[in-house]
């Protein structure tokens, strides 16, 4: 099994190594900005974010529904591009990577857990974590050897053969959570990993995640609703209105809804933190 981010024979150094030596970023957002066009109306969830991840940092990004969570972490996996800004990964840009590079960040550098798990129903849980070994042209033997190791990590050494749609939602998560570690990525990104889970389901989530985040020595992003995990984070940071805030005090309690154009009149704090 891989416990560590692998070194990459390609183009790519996906352990983001390549920061300058005594630097200790490793992903880096600067001045960005998300603006989606629908329709008659824009939304821009991001008006201006600067943040700075260091590496082996576990960071909580807290903020009301629809305030740009998801959008952000999107944007640091290169799974949709800002409007302007630049994401880095080990100090280089993301925008000087050439699409081969970008989709071996995606796949070795970055494991994504989707706010909707995404598991592929029909394919067992093995199957489901083997994908992106697969993808990267491991063998299906191999694949599914590997998988299965990782399915033991999580807890699930004995729910390898189950199809993705008829385990609970918290075995989805946990196979979600084995599938973005399976081709040992120095990021880890979960977009409410324990979205709809119960309490203590999600405290076992968020356990598995710390101890993971531990032992193969990660640098993680979580985005939730769950204050209470949010705080045992290393760093939390609060998105609202457009705008990153160090902390969660900055999260007001009765916070309006979203501005359809968040930018208007949005200040940049940046990350203070
Ligand atoms: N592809 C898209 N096209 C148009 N608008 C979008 C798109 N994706 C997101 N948005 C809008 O951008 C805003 C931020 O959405 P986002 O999903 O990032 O919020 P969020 O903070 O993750 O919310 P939640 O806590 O509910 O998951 C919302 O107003 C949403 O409707
Ligand atoms: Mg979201």
């Amino acid at each position: 099994m891989q416990t560590q981010a692998n070194s990459s024979t390609a183009v790519l150094d996906n352990t983001g190594e390549t920061t300058a030596p005594g630097t200790r970023e490793i992903l880096r957002g600067e001045n960005l900005h998300k603006t989606f066009r629908s329709g008659a109306q824009d939304v821009t969830p991001l008006a201006g974010i600067n943040l700075t991840i260091a590496r082996g940092e576990m960071v909580a990004v807290v903020g009301p529904s629809g305030t740009g969570k998801s959008t952000l972490l999107h944007l640091l996996a290169a799974l949709d591009t800002p409007t302007s800004g630049t994401v880095y990964f080990g100090g280089s840009s993301l925008q000087s990577f050439s699409e081969s590079e970008l989709a071996e960040y995606r796949n070795r550098a970055v494991g994504f857990v989707w706010q909707r798990h995404h598991l592929l129903p029909d394919f067992t849980a093995a199957e489901n974590v083997a994908m992106p070994l697969l993808v990267r042209g491991v063998s299906l033997a191999q694949a599914l050897r590997t998988a299965t190791t990782w399915l033991g990590e999580v807890g699930l050494a004995d729910r390898a053969e189950q199809r993705g749609g008829q385990l609970s939602g918290g075995e989805q998560q946990r196979v979600a959570i084995a599938r973005a570690l399976v081709n040992g990525p120095a990021l880890l990104l979960a977009d409410e990993p324990t979205g709809d889970l119960d309490q203590r389901s999600a405290e076992n989530i968020f356990e598995l995640m710390q101890r993971l985040h531990q032992s193969l020595q990660l640098t993680s992003i979580l985005a939730t609703h769950n204050l209470s995990l949010a705080r045992r984070a290393d760093r939390v940071l609060t998105l609202e209105r457009g705008a990153l805030a160090p902390g969660a005090e900055a999260l007001s309690e009765t916070a309006a809804p979203l501005p359809r154009d968040a930018s208007a009149g949005a200040t940049t704090p940046g990350d203070r933190g």
